[in-house]
């Protein structure tokens, strides 16, 4: 009995996840975009953002490394790295440098639904993952599930992306704050079928991007799903954003969006503009930390499939070009010092479209 019991802890402690690296052989494309995406570099080793971040929750003097569930969740020792037990993230370890891992995405069986947040259920299955690819040969390596309805609705991501409530009950951060967008496919835009084949074993003209085009990366790739439109008056002009978005532009709270409006007169600038969107946390009224605060200070983020007019009281003169650009920074500058990140990246403008309108009368 005592012997039974030390081979189920023993089962219990060890990896279950085959490593990203076994997938490199058979899918090197989909592995090489993937390497590009925030999912692999989702640790707190490869992102400054997160790690400032850590470093300032009070769970990390606990070492209690809460974040795991989401950030690492293929670590082998994902329930220890959870608990205030001082053990925190651990470089060396190559199961939590894995990241949001190949083969923990493609376990994910079913989504739980949570009041924090929601939860996956991962399949026993180590060697079974789930695709949406009915028409697929036979891997030599794994078993192929095509019937899980997650992967064939695009929402696989419901248990790490549809919301996160702090211990006040704040929504932090959410796809979906009021569960209207279950069918609405992420993957159609933050996957979209690319060139290149699926695997090495037979040629498929295409596969789904697994560089996951988001804020940090392959942001062009999303650039189509706001419109910036331009409307002249006659005492002054309009410029219009209008989102596809099923959900805000931008949803961590960290993130500052800016719309900058320039007017061009000859090789003058005789007009600017700067707008900003963001969406800041707090309590009484004053900036807080995510896991302090008590209600949303303020709101101007671009909302989902908004289409919002900004009104520019500047005459026009025919010949005048009207520069729109509509970007964002990852990260607030003064919450950039306050958080002591230097790394440029976090605070730099990052152009996500740019529009230039020829007023002609
Ligand atoms: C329920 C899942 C979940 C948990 C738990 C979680 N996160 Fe995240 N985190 C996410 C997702 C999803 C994103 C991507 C959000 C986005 O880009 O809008 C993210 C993004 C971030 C970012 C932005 C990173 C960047 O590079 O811009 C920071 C910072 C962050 N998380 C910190 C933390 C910290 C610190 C913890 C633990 C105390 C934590 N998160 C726990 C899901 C989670
Ligand atoms: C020895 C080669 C080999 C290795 C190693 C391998 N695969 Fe595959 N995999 C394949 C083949 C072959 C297919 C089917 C391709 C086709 O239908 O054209 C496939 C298909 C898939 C599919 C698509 C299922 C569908 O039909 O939608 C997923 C998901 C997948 N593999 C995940 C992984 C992951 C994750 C790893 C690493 C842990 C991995 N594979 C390692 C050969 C391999
Ligand atoms: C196991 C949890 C988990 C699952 C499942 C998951 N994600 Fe993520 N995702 C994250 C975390 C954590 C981050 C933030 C990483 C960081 O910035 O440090 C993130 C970041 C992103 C980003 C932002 C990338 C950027 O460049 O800023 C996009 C887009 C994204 N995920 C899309 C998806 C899509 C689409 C799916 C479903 C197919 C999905 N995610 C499933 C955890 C997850
Ligand atoms: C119609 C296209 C579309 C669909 C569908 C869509 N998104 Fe997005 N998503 C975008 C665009 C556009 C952005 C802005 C990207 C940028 O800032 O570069 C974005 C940004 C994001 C980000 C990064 C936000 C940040 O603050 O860093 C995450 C995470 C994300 N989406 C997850 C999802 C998830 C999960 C779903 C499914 C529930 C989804 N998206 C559905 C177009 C889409
Ligand atoms: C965040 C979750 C997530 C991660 C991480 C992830 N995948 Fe996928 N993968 C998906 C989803 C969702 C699909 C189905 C896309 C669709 O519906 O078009 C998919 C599709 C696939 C396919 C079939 C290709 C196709 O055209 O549909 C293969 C093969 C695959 N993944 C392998 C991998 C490998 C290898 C890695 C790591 C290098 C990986 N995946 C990482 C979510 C993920």
């Amino acid at each position: 009995m005592k012997k039974w019991i030390l081979l189920l802890g023993a089962t219990l402690a060890f990896a279950k996840f085959a490593p990203n690296s076994d997938c490199q052989k058979c899918h090197p494309k989909i592995f090489e975009e993937y390497q590009t995406s925030m999912h692999a570099n989702a640790t707190i080793f490869k992102d400054p953002i997160h790690k400032a971040v850590w470093l300032k929750n009070p769970l990390s003097k606990k070492g209690a490394y809460k974040c795991a569930k989401c950030h690492t969740p293929a670590a082998d020792n994902l329930k220890e790295l959870m608990a205030p037990n001082g053990i925190g993230p651990d470089p060396k370890n190559p199961t939590q440098n894995d990241a949001v891992a190949c083969a923990y995405c493609h376990r994910i069986q079913k989504i739980e639904p949570g009041l924090k947040a929601n939860k996956n259920i991962i399949s026993p299955e180590p060697k079974k993952y789930f695709g949406a690819r009915i028409d697929h040969i036979k891997s030599p390596y794994h078993k192929i599930d095509t019937s899980n309805p997650n992967f064939l609705q695009g929402n696989v991501c419901m248990g790490c992306h549809s919301h996160k409530r702090n211990k006040f009950g704040l929504n932090v951060c959410s796809t979906d704050e009021k569960g209207e967008i279950e069918n609405t496919r992420c993957t159609s835009c933050h996957m979209p079928k690319v060139k290149g084949s699926v695997s090495t074993l037979r040629k498929t003209p295409a596969h789904a991007f697994h560089g996951f085009a988001g804020a940090h990366t392959h942001s062009q790739m999303l650039a189509k799903y706001v419109d910036i439109e331009f409307l002249p008056h006659l005492q002054g002009f309009e410029i219009s954003l209008n989102s596809r978005i099923p959900h805000p532009m931008l949803l961590h709270p960290a993130r500052v969006a800016f719309l900058k409006v320039m007017v061009k007169r000859g090789d003058k600038h005789v007009f600017t503009k700067v707008e900003k969107l963001v969406r800041i946390l707090g309590a009484k009224g004053k900036p807080t930390p995510p896991w302090l605060a008590r209600e949303v200070v303020k709101d101007t983020m671009l909302k989902a499939n908004e289409k919002r007019n900004f009104f520019y009281d500047f005459k026009l003169e025919p010949g005048d070009k009207v520069i729109a650009v509509l970007g964002y920074r990852l990260v607030k500058p003064p919450l950039a010092k306050k958080l002591g990140i230097d790394d440029p990246e976090a605070t730099e403008p990052k152009i996500f479209k740019k529009e230039v309108f020829l007023y002609e009368k």
